[in-house]
């Protein structure tokens, strides 16, 4: 693939969804569009995750162990104007926020191309990449990327790396 136009090559439509709750995984996904271009889109609950940590991990320990999909409060109308879709999540539990699973769950994904990424605070990887590839069972994944999420300010050649090796990033 290539994102520059051309007849031969596929013509990339990009658009980067990510949640964000403290700031890194957004960080990571204006990093992305630097490099790629493409709209950004944040993942937002209508039901906001209360401020204190405490709280928000007893909250969404109860949504991720039963499944739950709170609402989001917005959609992207025109998702089939996309072909490229970027799907950023914060570690939880070591998986994917609640509002992510909504994301995926809520939109057609089929034919387009899903490439995840992810940021955690020490657990690494865990099955945020691997589940977001099972929800999106209909869609071509690509190889996605981790972060510790203090350090995503700092990881542009890791990310240019990886752009390079999914022929997203030409330059
Ligand atoms: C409810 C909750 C659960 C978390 N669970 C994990 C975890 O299991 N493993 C991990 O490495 N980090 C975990 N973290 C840390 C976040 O993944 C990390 O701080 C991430 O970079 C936050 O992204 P954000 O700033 O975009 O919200 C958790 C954070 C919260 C709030």
């Amino acid at each position: 693939m290539n994102s520059k136009d051309s007849d031969e090559k596929l013509q990339l439509r990009i658009l980067i969804a990510y949640y964000t709750r403290t700031g890194n995984t957004e960080i990571f996904a204006k990093q992305i569009k630097k490099m790629v271009g493409g709209d950004l889109f944040r993942i937002e609950e209508v039901n906001k995750y209360p401020p204190s940590y405490q709280e928000v991990l007893k909250v969404s320990k109860v949504e991720i162990d039963n499944n739950i999909k709170p609402p989001i409060k917005s959609f992207v109308e025109n998702i089939g104007q996309y072909n490229v879709i970027f799907v950023g999540t914060p570690n939880w539990y070591g998986t994917m926020v609640p509002p992510v699973a909504t994301f995926l769950d809520a939109h057609d994904l089929s034919e387009k191309i899903i490439i995840p990424f992810a940021t955690h605070g020490g657990g690494g990887e865990q099955r945020c990449l691997t589940d977001i590839k099972q929800m999106s069972s209909q869609t071509t994944v690509l190889e996605g990327i981790v972060f510790y999420g203090s350090q995503a300010e700092s990881s542009r050649e890791r990310i240019v790396t990886w752009l390079k090796r999914l022929q997203i990033f030409d330059k």
